[in-house]
């Protein structure tokens, strides 16, 4: 397993294997892995010759009050779990190499980055797509994984590469969670355990969700309201949204009819946590 710094480098080896007719893909992470970072590596390692994970913990998705400074960075650890999964490359640049000095030309985002999470992080998706497109260039995939965790952001991400016609087909993974429903998430480190305990609150919430649906309940209102008590009775748990949408336009919908996203957003102590069901009515 090599590691490479360089965006010069990455592209020459890219180039190279492309030219040999090998099929790349690409796992695009910040490091810190767990097992739902895992699982795309897995399926990642399915899907083509070689396999690229990147590790860059992105400065601009980060919003100024936000926990860019103090996220968690553990390359020896990453190496060692890649090393385990048949990684080829592990590519680790530097905030200089992805955004060297004088650089202006951000993505922008739509409609779909202003909804959900990012009406209370505004910053974030521009700077998801931005960095996304750049790794896409620099390590030229086929194809990339992306974990259905983090929905809207594969919805943004599928938005930009139609729009700027970036020939990378975007795979979603499901979500992991952990033995008690909790959805994995590096932020999970962040957890007192008496928040980590208020935490499984969100997960009760989303069943609860499927529960009324599968007994036919199609409402909104009564949907939402009686999933968010699971919620409410929390105190160490801040609802941010909670939002019952269409999983393509990921507007607000009020009945549930055939595929319909529901989406939420929580603080739990310092960790904003975010989760997601797909109810199928
Ligand atoms: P990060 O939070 O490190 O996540 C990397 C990938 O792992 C994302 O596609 C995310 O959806 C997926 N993932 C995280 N937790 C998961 C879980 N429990 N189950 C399945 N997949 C999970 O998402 C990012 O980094 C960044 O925004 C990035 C795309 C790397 C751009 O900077």
């Amino acid at each position: 397993m090599r590691t490479i710094e360089h965006v010069g480098e990455m592209q020459v080896w890219s180039e190279d294997h492309r030219r040999r007719g090998r099929s790349l893909v690409l796992v695009p992470t910040m490091g810190s892995l767990h097992e739902g970072h895992l699982s795309l590596v897995r399926e990642g390692r399915k899907r083509g010759d070689l396999l690229v994970v990147s590790i860059f913990v992105n400065p601009t998705q980060f919003g100024l009050e936000e926990d860019f400074g103090s996220y968690p960075r553990c390359l020896g650890r990453d190496r060692r779990l890649l090393g385990k999964e048949k990684v080829d490359v592990i590519f680790h640049p530097s905030v200089e190499e992805i955004y060297p000095e004088g650089n202006e030309t951000p993505v922008k985002v739509g409609r779909l980055g202003g909804l959900l999470c990012g009406a209370s992080r505004p910053d974030h998706f521009p700077g998801v797509a931005t960095v996304v497109a750049k790794l896409f260039n620099m390590v030229r995939p086929h194809s990339a994984v992306f974990g259905l965790k983090d929905y809207q952001q594969v919805l943004v991400v599928r938005r930009m590469v139609s729009d700027l016609k970036l020939n990378v087909e975007i795979v979603a993974c499901p979500t992991v969670r952990e033995r008690d429903g909790l959805a994995v998430s590096s932020r999970n480190d962040y957890l007192s355990s008496a928040e980590r305990k208020a935490a499984l609150c969100l997960h009760r919430a989303l069943t609860k969700a499927e529960e009324l649906v599968r007994c036919g309940v199609k409402d909104k209102g009564r949907i939402v309201g009686e999933a968010m008590v699971e919620i409410s009775r929390e105190p160490l748990v801040q609802l941010d949204y909670f939002e019952l949408c269409d999983p393509e336009s990921l507007e607000s919908v009020d009945k549930v009819q055939s595929k319909v996203l529901l989406a939420l957003a929580a603080w739990v102590g310092k960790a904003r946590l975010i989760d997601n069901t797909i109810l199928q009515g």
